[in-house]
């Protein structure tokens, strides 16, 4: 594990790290972690699911986290998007301090800049594909704009929906369904998209599309994702990769092969 691109991830090293892997050196952070930790519970039933975790998450690109379960992988999404709030440290989405946000003011910034892909796909049964993907425009109160229209026929052609728009969900497949919910998290061109596990409920072709339209998303149309994973194949369609261990930050690498990332993983946990 001696890489070149291979870089230890500390505080003092992390935006050091991320701007030798980046394409975006100097531009601000779509979001950034400064000291977060997050424990639940109290006394002897404390778990401290984030220890102390700084991160910076550039503008158009495609970062992995992964960690063993229980790392803190979805609980570092979820802060940093708002849906959870740290114990102590700051969350900075653009240059919004959210840790000092009410549950509206958070609501109203979600909706607006944030995408969200999970390994359930949350579509709502009873709307048909098209009313899926432009829910986040009705939701906020809105119909897409003709750019935005546009953008969304993009999306519905390249993730091959167009004879789907008038079904429900029950009547696609799984791969089907999470195509769906990639259209409708990058409908409204959001500052950053998460994605939780997207490909955990698919099998390893249908996984594989999914991840290619992540990526281009990223390459081609210069869409910020966060993507949580713990599938080597799926980290290896980053280009930037961290690793968490015990809710901490232990690692992070650039681009890398399955078999790069699945290194990594292996000397972490020889390393616990
Ligand atoms: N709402 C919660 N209440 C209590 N413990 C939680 C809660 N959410 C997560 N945890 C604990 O925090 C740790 C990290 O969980 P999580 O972020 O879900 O890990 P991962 O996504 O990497 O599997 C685990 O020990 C988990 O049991
Ligand atoms: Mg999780």
């Amino acid at each position: 594990m001696s890489d070149r691109t291979s870089t230890p991830l500390t505080s003092s090293t992390a935006s050091t790290a991320s701007r030798q892997v980046g394409t975006s050196g100097g531009a601000a952070p779509v979001a950034r972690l400064e000291h977060v930790s997050k424990s639940f519970g109290l006394g002897a039933g404390r778990v401290d699911a984030l220890r102390d975790v700084s991160l910076d998450l550039h503008a158009g690109r495609f970062t992995a986290v992964m960690g063993p379960s229980g790392s803190g992988k979805s609980t570092l999404m979820h802060i940093t998007a708002g849906l959870d709030q740290a114990t102590s440290g700051r969350v900075l989405l653009g240059d919004t301090d959210i840790t000092g946000l009410d549950d509206t003011q958070l609501t109203l910034l979600r909706r607006r800049r944030i995408g969200f892909v999970f390994q359930a796909f949350n579509l709502v049964p009873t709307l048909d594909v098209s009313a899926n993907i432009e829910l986040p425009f009705r939701l906020d109160g809105r119909r897409a704009t003709a750019d935005e229209r546009a953008w969304i026929d993009w999306l519905v052609g390249t993730l091959g929906l167009g004879a789907r728009l008038t079904h429900r969900p029950h009547q696609l497949s799984g791969g089907q369904q999470q195509r769906v919910a990639i259209a409708r998290a990058l409908a409204t061109r959001p500052d950053l998209v998460f994605a939780d596990e997207p490909t955990g409920n698919l099998d390893s072709a249908t996984g594989r599309g999914v991840l290619d339209v992540l990526r281009s998303a990223t390459r081609d149309h210069g869409q910020s994702i966060a993507m949580v994973t713990h599938d080597p194949v799926a980290a290896s369609y980053a280009d930037r990769v961290v690793f968490l261990a015990d809710g901490a930050l232990v690692h992070e690498i650039g681009p890398s092969t399955p078999a790069e990332v699945s290194a990594v993983m292996l000397d972490l946990e020889r390393a616990a």
